[in-house]
C-alpha cells in the first residue's frame, strides 16, 4: 500500500471512531487513529467528564488502547474533528506520544478535509523525559 493509501485509510478510521466522541460539554468531537509500524491501528475518541478535567484526550485514547496491545512503535497518527481548521494535538497529548518518539508523523483534517501534516518533535522540540529512563518508551 503507498504512503498517500495508508494515510487516506489511516484518516477514514480518525473519522469514523470521532463519531462516538463523547463530547456533551465542548461539543467537539476528535477521533484519532494512530498506526503501528507492524501495521496495526488504533482509535480513540475524546470522553469528556462533568468533572472537566477528567476529560480524556482521543490521541491518548487511542495511545492507551495501542500500548494496552502491545504495540510501542508507531508511523503515523491521523486526527479528525469538525473543526474550520486541521487541529494538531494539543500539549498533553504532544508529550503523551513523546514518549514513544518524536519522528511519528501526525496528519490531521478538518471538516471540509483539509489535511495538515507534522513531525512531533517540531510540535513539542523539548520534551521532558526521566535522564535515566530515555528511550524506554519505545524500546522497553
Ligand atoms: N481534544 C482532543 O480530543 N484532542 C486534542 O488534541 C484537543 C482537544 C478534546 C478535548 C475536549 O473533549 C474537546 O476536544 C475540547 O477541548
Amino acid at each position: 500500500m503507498s504512503g498517500a493509501a495508508a494515510e487516506g485509510g489511516l484518516l477514514d478510521a480518525a473519522r469514523a471512531v470521532k463519531e462516538r466522541a463523547y463530547a456533551p460539554y465542548s461539543e467537539f468531537r476528535v477521533g484519532a487513529a494512530l498506526q503501528s509500524t507492524d501495521g496495526r491501528i488504533f482509535t480513540g475518541c475524546n470522553v469528556e467528564n462533568a468533572s472537566y478535567p477528567v476529560g480524556l484526550c482521543a490521541e491518548r485514547a487511542a495511545l492507551g488502547t495501542a500500548v494496552a496491545s502491545g504495540a510501542r512503535r508507531f508511523g503515523l497518527l491521523a486526527v479528525a474533528s469538525d473543526a474550520a481548521t486541521p487541529t494538531p494535538p494539543c500539549g498533553m497529548c504532544r508529550q503523551a506520544l513523546s514518549e514513544f518518539g518524536m519522528e511519528l508523523k501526525i496528519v490531521s483534517t478538518s471538516r471540509d478535509g483539509v489535511c495538515v501534516s507534522w513531525r512531533l518533535g517540531d510540535l513539542l522540540p523539548a520534551h521532558f523525559e526521566l535522564q535515566d529512563r530515555s528511550g524506554e518508551g519505545a524500546d522497553g
